[in-house]
């Protein structure tokens, strides 16, 4: 099958299951499912259930799509994403965001974890993405041009929509919280940076370094999503004082991070029209 009739088979399942149109469409990462604690929810949808759906297999992901009202605002919420670390093609990583965009989100909300590599950056603090580099040697458009599905080669100039950046730095300082901005370099993982590669992603330019997000947001500039990227820093990574990095570190400090994440995006949900 290809992935244009898959998308419409998830669509045609999920309209029956959503009670009304949605507008927004959240992501949420690593250890972050309580980013959407405060969603009033209409309906819990196991991925599993869902005709095309990948299943998530990491530690710290529910693997649910939960529908709902946050801010105001009609959402669907990914608990739990797919990495391509899992072993999925990252057309099948990002499935669900052409699925979420073709039953009407017009906005992306994406939070993950990540690794800081900026030095003025603490464990703990949250990063606005400002722009990518997508360093995971593979790319969930490739392969042969449907063009149902979107452009052949999209324009990558702004992937990360102005007036939400803007709106999500607003929301940080309403809500006391404050944040720094940076560039997200995506790798494919599992295993974290050698000091030297440490090095080098801070020499390319990234302030920041995880496993997911960049071929999302590819997606969504590709079918036309407005898109806002929160990182959560859960660590830092010096190359010249280099730390172990456990993932039980990285689950705990997104969990402390949640509730900042969630402010934002609930100010920034209440005040999109
Ligand atoms: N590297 C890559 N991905 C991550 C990290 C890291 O240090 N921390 C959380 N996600």
């Amino acid at each position: 099958m290809d992935m244009f009739d898959a998308v419409q088979q998830a669509v045609c399942f999920l309209r029956a299951r959503l009670s009304s149109e949605v507008q927004v469409a959240i992501v949420l990462g690593t250890g972050l499912g309580g980013v959407a604690e405060n969603l009033e929810v209409a309906a819990r949808i196991p991925y599993r259930e869902i005709p095309h759906f990948p299943e998530s297999t990491v530690e710290g992901h529910k693997g649910e799509l939960v529908f709902g009202k946050l801010g105001g605002k009609s959402v669907l919420a990914m608990q739990g994403r797919f990495h391509y670390y899992e072993g999925y093609s990252l057309q099948q990583t990002t499935l669900p965001i052409r699925i979420m965009r073709a039953l009407g989100c017009r906005f992306l909300l994406v939070n993950s974890a990540a690794g800081g590599l900026n030095p003025h950056f603490r464990a703990g603090d949250v990063m606005i993405v400002t722009d990518h580099i997508n360093l995971m040697g593979d790319n969930p458009l490739r392969g042969v041009l449907d063009p149902r599905l979107g452009e052949r080669f999209p324009d990558m100039s702004r992937p990360y929509d102005d007036e939400l950046i803007r709106r999500a730095g607003e929301a940080a300082v309403e809500r006391k919280i404050q944040v720094k901005y940076g560039v997200y370099a995506a790798v494919s993982g599992p295993n974290l940076e050698t000091r030297a590669e440490t090095r080098m992603l801070r020499l390319l330019g990234a302030d920041a370094v995880g496993m997911s997000t960049v071929p999302e947001v590819i997606v969504a500039s590709q079918i036309g999503f407005r898109t806002l990227a929160l990182a959560a820093v859960t660590n830092v990574n010096l190359p010249d004082a280099m730390e172990p990095v456990s993932v039980e570190t990285v689950i705990e400090n997104a969990q402390l991070i949640q509730p900042k994440l969630g402010a934002i995006t609930e100010r920034v949900l209440e005040r999109l029209s």
